[in-house]
């Protein structure tokens, strides 16, 4: 078997720290760890299957010797030192926005469209959290009934904003109780106060009144499932939820589906576990430290009962929405013979 040296870039992050516990839970062949971080890390150590790691600042140079980086430290990181990774002759699994949309790196949700690493260049995107989730159960049901419109509305939990997300999150709800509910405190992450709230803002606003948030969750689902023409519109929200990200979604079919089709079909995929029952829905909370995307209340859209059906899909966005995925498309670059390119892609970076 072959072994790896990894590079996790934000190791100290929500989406590092799970990295680093996913690689070893499922006993990825790590030869050597590297853990990069800001400079403001440097220094801390990271223990990782019985050995310490010293955390060091990410610089270019960091990625010499390196296999294979796996990436979460934000767009304009990414933008910095992916190439620098790429160019060294690494393979980089980026869970950032900057690369996601370009046409030239695979846009991968493992199990969905695994065929797309085939072309990879060097880099390889994983999707945005609200859409990463949608994937398994939209790529089953496309299969079905053909997806003639998707309607999504988010339900998004602080972590989806980093550990500074989710310490607002407590501060401002701590801050509601010792005030009698007067004072929510300061908010920096969020655009409003979060605890005891919703926020209709992620990220920020586009020209046409859309948040990027909700721009990505459409266009990287076009791109994943290969319908660049798919009509599909959504709403992201802001929920005072720690983990866990929850979608109503109604879907408009080409073919008429029923949902005890919908629920037979689902129940074939590895990744999906279906509530059959109404008052067996999953809530954040039934997803938190999961693998499975949680899908309940499969309904008909009485407003369209032929073609319609209204779901509830929840998933934990630290696992599914980003590292869990990040490393079973890592599993399969290696299976596929796909991380050792050393140097094949440093002529296009
Ligand atoms: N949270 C989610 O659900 C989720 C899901 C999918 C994708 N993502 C994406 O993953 C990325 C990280 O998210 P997160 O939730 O893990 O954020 P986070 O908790 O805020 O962690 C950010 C990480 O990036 C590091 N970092 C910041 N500036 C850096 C720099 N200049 N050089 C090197 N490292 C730097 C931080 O190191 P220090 O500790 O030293 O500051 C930390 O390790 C974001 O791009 C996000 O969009 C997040």
């Amino acid at each position: 078997m072959t072994q790896y040296t990894v590079a996790v870039l934000g190791a100290t992050g929500l989406v590092g720290q799970k990295i680093l516990e996913i690689l070893e839970e499922r006993n990825f062949p790590v030869k050597m760890l590297k853990p990069l971080a800001s400079g403001k890390s440097a220094g801390k150590t990271i223990s990782f299957q019985g050995h310490s790691y010293p955390v060091q600042e990410a610089t270019p140079e960091s990625f010499e010797g390196v296999d294979l980086v796996l990436a979460s430290a934000g767009a304009s990181v990414s933008e910095k030192l992916v190439p620098e990774a790429v160019k060294r002759g690494a393979v980089v699994v980026d869970n950032t926005s900057f690369f996601r949309l370009n046409d030239s790196v695979p846009l991968v949700v493992a199990g969905v469209n695994d065929e797309d690493l085939s072309w990879h260049q060097g880099i390889i995107a994983n999707p945005n959290c609200s859409t990463a989730q949608l994937m398994p159960v939209f790529k089953k049901l496309h299969e079905l009934g053909g997806l003639k419109r998707v309607i999504v509305s988010t339900y998004q939990s602080a972590s989806g904003a980093g550990k500074k997300g989710m310490e607002e999150l407590c501060d401002s709800t701590k801050a509601m109780v010792s005030s009698n509910f007067q004072d929510p405190g300061e908010n920096k992450v969020f655009q409003r106060p979060l605890s005891f709230n919703l926020v209709p803002q992620i990220d920020k606003f586009l020209d046409d009144g859309y948040t990027k948030e909700e721009f990505k969750v459409i266009a990287e689902t076009r791109k994943i499932l290969h319908l660049p023409d798919l009509k599909i519109t959504a709403t992201a929200v802001r929920v005072p939820v720690l983990v866990g990200h929850s979608e109503a979604v109604t879907i408009d079919f080409d073919r008429p589906v029923s949902p005890e089709q919908a629920i037979a079909a689902l129940k074939t995929v590895p990744e999906v576990v279906v509530s059959e029952t109404p008052e067996a829905f999953p809530t954040p909370r039934d997803a938190e430290g999961i693998d499975p995307v949680l899908v309940g209340r499969i309904r008909r859209d009485t407003s369209n009962p032929e073609t319609g059906l209204n779901l509830w899909i929840v998933a934990d966005n630290l696992r599914i929405g980003a590292a869990l995925n990040a490393v079973k498309i890592a599993e399969q670059l290696d299976k596929q013979g796909l991380i050792q390119s050393k140097s094949k892609f440093a002529e296009h970076v």
